[in-house]
């Protein structure tokens, strides 16, 4: 779920992990550790709380603290609260090897039942330490590590990404994956472990990346990659074309500013070489292998979490009204375990930033196994759901590093615009018309820009409202999704309760909650259900409500209306959603800034969701 970091080769190992977990702190986590291998014993280190608390306690611990050999964690909890004893690692009942994880060890009471009879004792909580204890025992019985973790995965349901090391055989790393991402980084005479290629990007950018089911048996000069059934793997070496920039601060006092500033540039990137303006036209080499499938589908369905799922909401309006395909939306989570109704001739579009969301994985295998055509939409290059499906579209948005979703979301719909343009056009749509969308969505970096450039509005708005409770956002259409993803911004970061409507539902129940207290923001251009959205906005004004609207430029009406107006420049009516977003996602941010909340790493929070 969280970080990992491992290092073998001749330097010191504690300032390259403790380096690699500082760079993995964005993942969201409640604890680290870090064990290393010194004069044939383990020196290991864990607490609650930051890798900076860990960095000092190992100050005071052993300043001096040099080994070869080594693994850090950041711990995001599932099993066991997030206190010292359940930090990773954890060793086994001899402490002779010690594991890092990642992920859920499904049936880890059942092993646990086991062991306790066999007068092993256990010190914490997690389901982790119950998988240290049965490597421990397979390690007793065969003396070789890579053999003792195959055969105790094999006993294993659940979902990993682990490390292990032992002093018994200080000359290895082995590491192990099934759902939960790991590369190997590959140097000269060195070689890392990682879940994520940024914490050792800075000492090598040629890496292995682990497939599922697979285990590496590491040396400093050598990987070996082979199967749970002990069958030798070929392995590819790619090279990470991360920039250490893309994962610095860069001047922003967060990566989450720093990030929303970024979407001009990244809602170009999601364009580039794909948006043909002047044949009103888009070409994706991602769904070239599939287009065939994609034109016959007799539906699509798209599905995702979180904010990927508020992209969906937005795709599913520019499908069904630009492209005329009937298209639904559900949630990742509750698709797997309805048993849906799924045909050859569906189309599933996997939505998913990271690419390893654990619930839009299985709806993938799920619909895939079914016989539909999976295509995934998904920034991290490399990732599961990139490697799984049939095709699909990067939408290169670039290493996303705070916790909340902003530039990928944009980039998201940015893809979806075009997925649908270039339907839409294979379906029938005039060259005139795509060369008037494509023209809007070439116009959309420009306008972000605006947006951007002024943010006192927004800044004052959060100054005034910082102290509030509760938020309702609504929208309609295309900008009720922009409502939900409004408020989930506020509520992941500033902690404050916000609530996403369409406007018209309100009067359907919220407006009960309306009172002179309430902040409600409204989404409201100048489309076709201006006139309806005023109206609701009338209704918000009639109890009292306070309301801050995020409207057109050109909109001069609005100022009788709202308290605050933030404005926005006008678009075509389904690209709306890319601009308006953006206000939100800085008004959540300003929100926060003035709570003092942990911006970048919100309380309770992983950037990517693993687990189920
Ligand atoms: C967004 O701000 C969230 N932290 C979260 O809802 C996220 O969008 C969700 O977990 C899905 O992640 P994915 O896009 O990496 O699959
Ligand atoms: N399930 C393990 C625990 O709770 C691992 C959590 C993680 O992925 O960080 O300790």
């Amino acid at each position: 779920m969280c970080g990992i970091v491992g290092y073998i080769g001749s330097k010191n190992c504690v300032p390259i992990i403790l380096e690699g977990l500082r760079r993995l702190e964005y993942r969201g986590y409640d604890s680290a550790g870090i064990a290393v291998i010194r004069d044939d014993k383990f020196f290991i280190q864990k607490n609650a709380g930051k890798v900076a608390d860990l960095a000092a306690a190992l100050g005071k611990a052993d300043g001096s603290l040099f080994s070869h050999v080594g693994m850090g964690h950041t711990r995001w909890a599932t099993h066991g609260e997030p206190n010292d004893v359940n930090a990773h690692p954890h060793w086994d009942q001899k402490k002779q090897i010690a594991l890092v994880h990642n992920g859920i060890i499904e049936n880890y009471l059942a092993i646990k039942t086991k062991l306790l009879r066999d007068g092993h004792v256990f010190l914490g909580a997690t389901d982790t330490e119950v998988l240290a204890h049965l490597i421990g025992v397979m390690f007793d019985e065969c003396g070789d590590l890579a053999t003792a973790v195959r055969l105790a995965l094999s006993e294993v349901q659940g979902t990993y990404g682990i490390v292990v090391i032992s002093p018994r055989d200080p000359q290895r790393i082995v590491a192990a994956r099934r759902g939960s991402p790991l590369l190997i980084g590959v140097g000269d005479g060195e070689n890392f472990v990682a879940s994520d290629a940024s914490a050792i990007v800075s000492h090598t950018r040629q890496v292995l990346y682990l497939d599922d089911g697979e285990i590496a048996d590491v040396t400093c000069d050598h990987v070996r990659t082979m199967t749970i059934e002990d069958v030798d793997t070929q392995k590819t070496v790619h090279e990470v074309t991360l920039e250490l920039s893309q994962i610095e601060r860069g001047g922003f006092d967060h990566f989450m500013l720093k990030e929303i500033h970024e979407q001009p540039q990244t809602i170009h990137d999601a364009m580039r070489g794909r948006l043909l303006v002047d044949e009103g036209d888009v070409k994706l080499g991602g769904l070239q292998n599939t287009l065939g499938r994609l034109l016959s589908a007799r539906r699509l369905i798209l599905t995702a979490c979180g904010t990927s799922w508020h992209a969906a909401l937005v795709g599913e309006y520019m499908l069904e009204q630009i492209a005329r395909i009937p298209t639904e939306v559900e949630y990742a989570s509750e698709f797997r375990y309805r048993d849906p109704v799924i045909n050859v001739d569906d189309v599933v579009l996997l939505i998913s930033q990271s690419g390893e969301t654990a619930d839009t994985l299985s709806a993938l295998r799920d619909a895939k196994s079914k016989g539909a055509t999976v295509l995934g939409i998904v920034n991290v290059v490399g990732s599961s759901i990139a490697r799984e499906s049939h095709g699909g579209v990067y939408v290169h948005a670039g290493p996303e590093i705070g916790v909340a979703s902003t530039k990928a979301f944009t980039s998201q719909l940015t893809v979806l615009a075009l997925i649908t343009i270039l339907l839409a056009r294979a379906r029938g749509m005039a060259r005139e018309r795509g060369q008037v969308l494509a023209r809007e969505l070439a116009s959309l970096p420009e306008k972000v820009d605006a947006v951007l450039s002024d943010t006192s509005t927004i800044q004052q708005i959060a100054r005034e409202f910082k102290d509030a409770r509760n938020f309702l956002y609504l929208g309609r259409g295309s900008n009720f999704p922009v409502a939900l993803e409004g408020a989930l911004k506020l509520k992941e970061i500033s902690y404050i309760h916000a609530e996403g409507y369409p406007a018209a539902e309100m009067k359907h129940g919220p407006i009960a909650l309306i009172d002179r207290n309430m902040p409600v923001v409204f989404i409201v251009p100048r489309d076709g259900i201006y006139e309806k959205v005023i109206s609701n906005i009338q209704e918000v004004r009639a109890r009292k409500g306070r309301i801050i609207a995020v409207a057109n430029e050109d909109d001069s009406e609005i100022d009788k209306m709202a308290e605050f107006v933030i404005r926005v420049p006008h678009t075509y009516g389904f690209f709306g959603p890319i601009l308006n977003i953006i206000p939100l996602q800085l008004l959540a941010y300003y929100m926060a800034v003035e709570r003092g909340t942990n911006v970048d790493q919100p309380r309770n929070l992983a950037k990517s969701v693993t687990v189920e």
